[in-house]
């Protein structure tokens, strides 16, 4: 299994709209695999293909306490929603950043699990928004899109900062040979 490179806002890649899976492979177990381990290694709580710059309908997460019970959808589906909630939300493509956002309560969902079976799921709580967080990914969507003007602007600002910051330090540790 590998760490993938997580791409991070404003990334214009995490805009890319996500294809459906036409039949799950041994190639598209791996990615979960190695998404997986990229999630539990960053650490967060979900991650869409999108966010490793692949643009296919698959996420994976896990909201246990134990970090032990995975999850991957592939394909998901919401078949319907019920009530709404407001929930402080992080993303690993969006670092340093927690910003709360109203979304569905309830939700059921339809998905392929990652042997390519068909499983429908209902859930609440944080499985819930987390699921919602990583669907919307798929569509090219960051939960940064739900926050004000005024806010998005500021987060925009900071992270060119922090990526002007990072590329300075790369540079000065990098061999003249390979910069
Ligand atoms: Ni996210």
């Amino acid at each position: 299994m590998a760490v993938l490179k997580i791409i991070e806002y404003p990334d214009p890649r995490l805009r890319i709209k996500a294809q459906p899976v036409t039949a799950v492979t041994a190639e598209h177990r791996l990615l979960a695999d190695n998404m997986l381990e990229t999630m539990y290694a960053a650490p967060g709580i979900g991650l869409a293909a999108t966010q490793v710059d692949r643009h296919i309908r698959l996420l994976v997460l896990d909201v246990s306490e134990t970090r032990d019970q995975p999850w991957c959808f592939i394909n998901p589906e919401i078949l319907s929603r019920e009530g709404s909630d407001i929930c402080e939300e992080g993303c690993l493509s969006v670092p340093g950043v927690n910003e709360p956002v109203e979304r569905a309560a309830r939700i059921r969902v339809r998905a392929l699990d990652r042997d390519g079976k068909s499983f429908e799921l209902d859930a609440e709580g944080l499985l819930a928004v987390c699921i919602q967080h990583e669907m919307d990914h798929l569509e090219g969507k960051l939960f940064v899109d739900y926050l004000s003007e005024l806010k998005r602007s500021r987060l925009k600002k900071r992270a060119a900062k922090a990526r002007r910051k990072d590329s300075v330090e790369s540079s000065r540790h990098q061999p003249e040979a390979v910069r």
